[in-house]
């Protein structure tokens, strides 16, 4: 036997795959007054990666991802670090560009989908409207595809739903469409901010499953941004735990789970004991001693 047969196979190098979105060390902040709201915050996403962040309300998370969708509030900007969306640095993005990327690279789903619908339109041809215009379809394509997404969402009698207003529809069914709206152009990534917060914990449980679905047949990225940190241990393999505009920890959620090294993170997970938070992640990144 050779010594070199004897080499174990891990030192194989793992094929590298190039980030969909990558934020380094980005600081945001009123560059009028100088003052900082988030402290700089970095993460990768590569395809079908889920990252979680959470924290508590006005930690930041929905600066930084507005911040990654080119939709800061207009008196905020990125005062530092950069931000990539498939390799393209956004800093450099002009409006039309942006407009380009938007839906189609990147995209997001919010807390209360009835206020990103039209009461007055149904909700089908609201996705169909997305696809004519981002993927230039003729209105008979649109409306097929757009019957097909939401099938795709899990809606039951994607016909029937294609021709009914936003308010004959519940909570749950508004966001899978608002998700269907998201998707239908094909982005890497998809944020979902806040996106199951407003829902009852069965329906809340049913979007997470989908999101996670969408993942495994497309290779959607996700970052998943709740306060609550047992939707991110459901869904999420990486979790980023922000305070007050600052990354006080991130890592593997079994990690960031099990052996927290933030107070904080501690006092997050011991809100969730009475959830049963470790049911979520035991046989999912977690090494057996630590599951049992
Ligand atoms: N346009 C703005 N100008 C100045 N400060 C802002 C602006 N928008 C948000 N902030 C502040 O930035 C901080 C972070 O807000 P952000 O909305 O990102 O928090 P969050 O973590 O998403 O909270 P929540 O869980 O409530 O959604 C908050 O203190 C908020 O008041
Ligand atoms: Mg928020």
């Amino acid at each position: 036997m050779t010594l070199l047969s004897e080499k174990p196979a891990a030192v194989r190098p793992a094929p590298t795959v190039d980030p969909v979105l990558s934020l380094r060390d980005v600081r945001i902040g009123n560059p009028h007054t100088g003052a900082e709201i988030v402290h700089g915050v970095s993460l990768e996403l590569t395809p079908g990666k889920v990252v979680g962040v959470v924290g508590e309300s006005g930690s930041g998370k929905t600066l930084t991802c507005r911040a990654a969708l080119g939709i800061l509030p207009a008196n905020l900007a990125v005062t530092s670090g950069s931000i990539e969306i498939a390799g393209a640095d956004i800093s450099t993005l002009g409006s039309r560009e942006w407009t380009a990327l938007r839906g189609s690279t990147i995209s997001a789903v919010f807390q209360d989908p009835a206020s990103y619908l039209n009461p007055s339109i149904q909700v089908g041809p609201q996705v169909a409207e997305v696809l004519r215009v981002k993927k230039g379809l003729k209105r008979r394509e649109a409306r097929h595809r757009a019957i097909e997404l939401l099938q795709a969402v899990h809606l039951r009698q994607p016909e029937l739903v294609y021709s009914q207003y936003p308010h004959e529809l519940s909570g749950g069914m508004l966001q899978r469409i608002l998700i269907a709206a998201a998707c239908a152009a094909d982005p890497q990534v998809l944020i979902a901010d806040e996106a199951t917060t407003a829902l009852d914990v069965t329906v809340q449980a049913e979007i997470l499953d989908l999101l996670a679905d969408l993942r495994d047949s497309t290779g959607l990225a996700l970052v998943v941004v709740s306060h609550d940190l047992a939707v991110v241990a459901q869904l999420c393999e990486e979790v980023l735990v922000m305070r007050d505009g600052a990354v006080v920890e991130h890592g593997p959620t079994s990690q960031v789970l099990y052996r927290p090294e933030h107070d904080y993170t501690r006092l997050l997970i011991d809100e969730h004991e009475q959830y049963g938070l470790h049911r979520f992640v035991k046989g999912k990144n977690v090494p057996e001693e630590q599951a049992s």
